[in-house]
C-alpha cells in the first residue's frame, strides 16, 4: 500500500518553542541534554528521533535511512525552551536540585539553563497535595488564569521569535479524576473556568491555553488533562495534533515487552506483583492516595490489554495484578523496581521470573520527551489533528479513540509509528508478509 504524495509535509522552517509546565526532574533533564547534544558532549541515546534507522521497500534494498534524514523534523538547533512552574528557580537550579545528572555535566551547559526563568504557573493545592511553592499566579478565575497563559504563549513566541511551538506537559501527577459534566464541550469548560468549577485542573487549563494558541499539547504525567471530550474536539477543530499519557519509562516499559513474549508464547500468567522505591519529587507527589491513584490506573491497565483474558480464560482470567510506589527519600531519581511473575507452563506447571530494575527515571524519559516534541511538530506540519495513536510507543496508557481499545503491546506501537512515517512520506508500508523472497 503507497500514498505518494498524499501527505504534504510543511517545511521545519524557523525556530520550535517547546513550552514545558513542570521544570523538574525530567524536563530539565531533557533541557540539559539536548544542550549537551548540540555542545557534542553527550550523546542522545534513547532517542529514535536522533538514532534511528527506518526501513524502506524490501529487505533486498537495503535502504535504511535514518528517520531524521526520512522526514523533515526540526533540528536540536532551532529548539527554544520555555516553562512555568511553581517555584522560581532556573532550570539550572532545578537541575541541581534533581541530582539526576552530574554537577559537572551542568556545569558545562550552565548558561542556556540559567536562562530558562519558569513563568508564574497556574496551579491548585486540591490537584498535587505535598508541594506548594510561591511563583503562582494568583489573580482571577480559572479563565483570567488560561488568558494569562495564553499571554504567556504570546510573549514567549515574540521574544523569542518562534514559528512554531509545541506543549509538553512535565508537571506533577494530579489526583486522580473522570471527565464529568464540565468536561464535556468548549463552551461548559469555558463556562465552568468562569465559575472555577473544582473538576477543571490546572493541567487542564494549561491545555485549553495551548490548544486556543495553536499549538500541539502531549501529557507526559498520568492526569487526566485533555483525554475529554471539551479538548479532544478542540484539537480536531484547530487541526491539531495531541497525543499522551503517561512517559512510559522504567517498569511498565519492561511489562510491555516481557508480557507479549510471554503471550506470544501462549504461557499462562497468575500474578504480577510490582514494587518501587523512588527517592524524587514525583515519588514525594506520588506518596499521595489521589495522585497514586492516576498512576495506578495508567500502570494496570497494560496488563489486561495486552494479554486479552476474555479471549484466553484459561491462561489469564486469574491473574492478579497489583502495583505499588513507595517513597524513599535515599534513592532520590535512581529508582528500584522490582518485579516477581509467576508464570505457567505446559500441563499448568508453576515458574516465576523476577527482575530487578535499578533504572534512572529521568534519563530514560528525556528522550521521550524530545521525540515527542519532534513527532508532534511534525505531524502538525503534516496537517494530522486529534489524537496521534502512532505515537503510543511512547505511553503507559495511550490515548485512543473511543470504542477501540489501546495498543500496549511495545512491538505493535513501534510498527505502526515507522509504517505511518513511511505513509507520510509516501512510501510502501511494510507488512512482514515476505513472501515475494519466496517466489
Ligand atoms: N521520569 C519518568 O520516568 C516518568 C515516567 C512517566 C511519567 N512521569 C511523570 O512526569 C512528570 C514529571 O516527573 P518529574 O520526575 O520531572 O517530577 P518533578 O517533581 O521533578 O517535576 C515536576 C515539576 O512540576 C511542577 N508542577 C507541579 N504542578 C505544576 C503546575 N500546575 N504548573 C507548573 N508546574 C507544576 C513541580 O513544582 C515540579 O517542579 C510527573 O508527573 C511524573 O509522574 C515521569
Amino acid at each position: 500500500m503507497s500514498n505518494r504524495d498524499h501527505v504534504n509535509i510543511a517545511p521545519a522552517e524557523g525556530k520550535l518553542g517547546v513550552l514545558i509546565p513542570g521544570i523538574g526532574a525530567v524536563s530539565t533533564t531533557f533541557m540539559a541534554g539536548v544542550e549537551a547534544v548540540k555542545r557534542g558532549i553527550g550523546q542522545p541515546v534513547g532517542s529514535l528521533t536522533q538514532l534511528s534507522t527506518i526501513r524502506l521497500g524490501k529487505r533486498t534494498d537495503n535502504k535504511s535511512p535514518y528517520i531524521k534524514d526520512f522526514v523533515p523534523l526540526a533540528g536540536l538547533d532551532d529548539l527554544v525552551f520555555g516553562g512555568w512552574d511553581i517555584y522560581e528557580d532556573t532550570a539550572y537550579d532545578a537541575a541541581m536540585k534533581a541530582q539526576v545528572l552530574e554537577t559537572s555535566l551542568l556545569e558545562k551547559v550552565r548558561e542556556p539553563l540559567q536562562a530558562i526563568k519558569p513563568m508564574k504557573a497556574v496551579f491548585e493545592q486540591e490537584y498535587v497535595k505535598r508541594i506548594n511553592g510561591p511563583n503562582v499566579k494568583k489573580e482571577g478565575t480559572k479563565f483570567d488564569k488560561a488568558q494569562a497563559l495564553i499571554q504567556d504563549i504570546r510573549d514567549f513566541q515574540k521574544a523569542n521569535k518562534v514559528s512554531r511551538s509545541v506543549m509538553i506537559w512535565c508537571g506533577s501527577t494530579e489526583v486522580f479524576h473522570r471527565p464529568s459534566e464540565v468536561h464535556q464541550t468548549l463552551a461548559s469548560l469555558e463556562e465552568g473556568m468562569k465559575k472555577n468549577h473544582p473538576e477543571i485542573a490546572p493541567s487542564q487549563i494549561y491545555a485549553y491555553a495551548a490548544l486556543m494558541s495553536g499549538i500541539p499539547f502531549a501529557n507526559g504525567a498520568p492526569n487526566l488533562t485533555h483525554d475529554i471530550p471539551a479538548l479532544l474536539d478542540l484539537s480536531r477543530d484547530r487541526n491539531l495534533p495531541v497525543c499522551g499519557k503517561d512517559f512510559k519509562t522504567g517498569q511498565t516499559f519492561m511489562k510491555t515487552l516481557i508480557a507479549p513474549g510471554l503471550k506470544a508464547r501462549m504461557l499462562g500468567m497468575s500474578g504480577w506483583f510490582s514494587t518501587n522505591i523512588l527517592g524524587n519529587r514525583d515519588g514525594e507527589v506520588l506518596d499521595d492516595p489521589g495522585s497514586f491513584k492516576s498512576k495506578e490506573e495508567t500502570k494496570l491497565s497494560v496488563l489486561d490489554t495486552i494479554l486479552q483474558p476474555q479471549l484466553y480464560p484459561m491462561l489469564y482470567k486469574d491473574l492478579f495484578h497489583a502495583v505499588r510506589i513507595n517513597y524513599y527519600p535515599p534513592r532520590g531519581d535512581a529508582k528500584e523496581g522490582w518485579d516477581n511473575i509467576d508464570i505457567f507452563g505446559w500441563l499448568g506447571y508453576p515458574m516465576q521470573i523476577k527482575i530487578d530494575f535499578l533504572c534512572r527515571d529521568s534519563i530514560l524519559a528525556a528522550p521521550l520527551v524530545l521525540d515527542l516534541v519532534l513527532f508532534l511538530d511534525l505531524a502538525q506540519r503534516a496537517g494530522m489533528r486529534g489524537i496521534q495513536e502512532w505515537l503510543s510507543f511512547y505511553f503507559k496508557a495511550p490515548m485512543h479513540a473511543p470504542g477501540l481499545y489501546p495498543e500496549h503491546d511495545i512491538f505493535i506501537q513501534l510498527m505502526k509509528l515507522k509504517n505511518t512515517l513511511r505513509w507520510m512520506r509516501g512510501e510502501d508500508l511494510i507488512t512482514h508478509l515476505g513472501l515475494e523472497y519466496y517466489d
